[in-house]
């Protein structure tokens, strides 16, 4: 039985910190140089951590695949506390790849899904069945159950692999949410719902979902939310699984219900690649220098030509993501 948002309020707690680590992303680059302080590639983290001799003897570093999860870990009251944004794109990707950068995945106490696409549910089933413990809450939305797809200019449509069902979910919980909602001790907010404000960002107009055995444009995918964290000194930090919703309206809404004007890092899918996204890369790089965060993480579904423009855009904050990279906030 799915649990709704109703048992949830309060106000999102500031953290001391936070470790962000990517699990599963569209690239690996495990040699370029980074001048970041806040970002650690894994052979430089996981040795420090690990010890040599454990370098030694785990010779496989992560796999990239077209898909996303993070692992966020909160740094307060001297307990860490780690949630899961998303879970790859592949079955066996985000175990594999916990596995390889030494990560034991019993430690996320929650699993969050930005939204119902394959690339980020993919790897559930095995994720909560590596986790191991019953009642471990998955944060959903209704919207992910619908079937989804994308047409083709033909109009034909490519169907999507649909989400898992609760029985396959077990024994997990499934807690669906519209509105903003806190996990990890309300130290995590997830935003809920994002509304379209901006002019620019208008969705993904090629989205189709099957209702009453139609399948009907579905353009607004409003299942798509983001993550937020107030870490102490420096601001919100914003994570998107795809930013279906628009990455500036997912930043704005996120200081919008936290109240906190200073936005410390953007980190995640931009959504910006293919012929009608592509479109909107340059408003979307004049409003994030206006928002002007320290750390501008674009990675999955952003494609490379608004990477490039990121990284010439604003060269002090952007950084390439690796697989495995770890971000110290
Ligand atoms: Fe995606
Ligand atoms: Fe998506």
């Amino acid at each position: 039985m799915m649990e709704t948002e109703a048992k949830n309020g309060g106000t999102l707690r500031e953290v001391d910190g936070a470790e962000i680590i990517s699990i599963v992303d569209n690239t690996v680059d495990f040699l370029s140089a980074t001048t970041h302080k806040q970002v650690k590639p894994f052979g430089r983290w996981a040795r420090e951590r690990h010890g040599q001799e454990w370098m030694h003897t785990h010779k496989q570093f992560p796999l990239a695949e077209h898909g996303f999860s993070m692992l966020i870990r909160t740094l307060s009251d001297n307990k860490p506390e780690s949630i899961l944004f998303d879970a790859g794109g592949s079955p066996e990707t985000a175990v594999e790849n916990a596995r390889r950068v030494g990560l034991d995945l019993k430690e996320v106490e929650c699993i969050v899904l930005s939204h119902g696409h394959y690339d980020h549910f993919g790897g559930l089933i095995s994720v909560v069945k590596e986790i191991g413990r019953s009642g471990i809450p998955i944060i959903v939305h209704d919207d992910m159950f619908k079937s989804r797809g994308s047409a083709y200019p033909d109009g034909a449509v490519r169907k999507y692999t649909d989400f898992p069902t609760e029985a396959q979910l077990s024994p997990a919980r499934l807690v669906s949410t519209k509105k903003p909602f806190l996990v990890a001790h309300n130290k995590v907010c997830v935003t809920g719902e994002i509304p379209r404000e901006t002019s620019f960002e208008k969705g993904f107009m090629r989205h189709r979902a099957l209702t009453n055995g139609e399948w009907q444009p579905d353009p607004a995918v409003l299942d798509d939310r983001g993550v937020v964290l107030n870490v102490k000194g420096k601001g919100l930090v914003v994570l998107s699984g795809c930013a279906h919703a628009g990455i500036i309206n997912t930043v704005n809404y996120a200081k919008q219900i936290t109240g906190i004007p200073e936005v410390y890092a953007v980190i995640g899918g931009f959504h910006l690649a293919g012929k009608e996204n592509e479109k909107r890369i340059e408003q979307t790089i004049n409003e994030l220098k206006r928002i002007n965060p320290k750390l501008v993480v674009p990675c999955h579904c952003t494609g490379w030509k608004a990477m490039c423009a990121l990284s010439q855009e604003m060269p002090d904050a952007f950084v390439w993501n690796s697989v495995g990279n770890l971000y110290e906030v």
